[in-house]
């Protein structure tokens, strides 16, 4: 076991938080992005420990994102989920992002899935339409794993070939034609955020094969991939991103279209999660 200290913290986050979980090993990890955190509620025989009162993790600042642990029971699997994530944006670094991933699966969870509010840069996306990531762009400039530390934990050189997990994609298309719901697969682009891009910036995106923008994810997803999950990704769209058919997004249009969409997509995480 490395002597670091990213290590020695996320041991004590650990500690703190199996006390407060009495023995709780979850088989997934679920991270709700914005306005989707509503599906926490849905969990069965829950405890809930907020982000704060865990050691070491930095407590959310983002309006919607609740910024706690919950654990429980959700289509017949346990489940340690995120209400809220922490993002780059709100001054967090690439690790701090991360550290909850890290410590998630030291509770044994072998799956992520991570959610997301996105705006839709393919333009045969509509408003509403759920998209499961194919793969990422990680636009954002920076990796949870540069620096001394995170050698310790796992390799730093992994590789990030089918990152997301090919058989949990065609699962989700599965289950998206069975629900009858507009579900996509498509490439998603992660920035730092916080201002919306521009319209240029989305039409030079659309060129390198993005299909999705938002400002979360990638970090999660390179730290789960750094310690072996199996990854899951999946945005709701909740705007046609800057420029495209004369997009202006703001983050209220975020809120309301993730609110109408809400039993939509907790029926897709339920079917996903009974199927795993
Ligand atoms: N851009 C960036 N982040 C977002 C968007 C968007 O259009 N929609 C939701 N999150």
């Amino acid at each position: 076991m490395a002597d670091n200290a990213l290590m020695r913290m996320l041991e004590e986050s650990q500690a703190a938080l199996e006390e407060r979980l009495g023995g709780f090993r979850p088989e997934v990890a679920l991270v709700l992005g914005s306005g989707l955190g509503p599906l926490a509620e849905r969990i069965e025989d829950v405890v809930a420990v907020p982000f704060a009162e865990v050691p070491h993790m930095k407590a959310s600042t983002a309006s919607s994102h609740v910024g706690r642990f919950v654990a429980g029971m959700l289509g017949g699997k346990r489940v340690l989920c995120m209400q809220g994530r922490l993002h780059g944006y709100e001054g967090n670094t690439a690790q701090e992002v991360a550290y909850p991933i890290w410590l998630m699966s030291r509770f044994g969870a072998a799956t992520l899935i991570t959610t997301n509010a996105a705006g839709a840069v393919n333009e045969g996306y509509a408003v509403g339409d759920f998209c499961i990531m194919a793969d990422h762009i990680n636009f954002t400039g920076r990796n949870p794993v540069a620096g001394a530390e995170p050698d310790g934990i796992a390799n730093r050189f992994f590789s990030m070939y089918e990152a997301y997990d090919p058989a949990l994609r065609a699962m989700g298309m599965q289950i998206g034609r069975e629900l009858g719901l507009p579900v996509h697969e498509g490439v998603y682009l992660g920035l730092l955020g916080p201002s919306f891009e521009t319209a240029a910036e989305i039409r030079a995106f659309r060129g390198w094969g993005a299909d999705t923008v938002a400002m979360s994810v990638c970090e999660e997803v390179i730290a789960a991939r750094h310690v072996g999950m199996r990854v899951l990704g999946m945005s709701l769209v909740t705007n046609m991103a800057c420029g495209v058919e004369g997009a202006d997004p703001d983050d209220e249009e975020v809120l309301e279209v993730a609110s109408q969409r809400e039993a939509d997509f907790c029926r897709l995480i339920q079917e996903l999660l009974a199927r795993l």
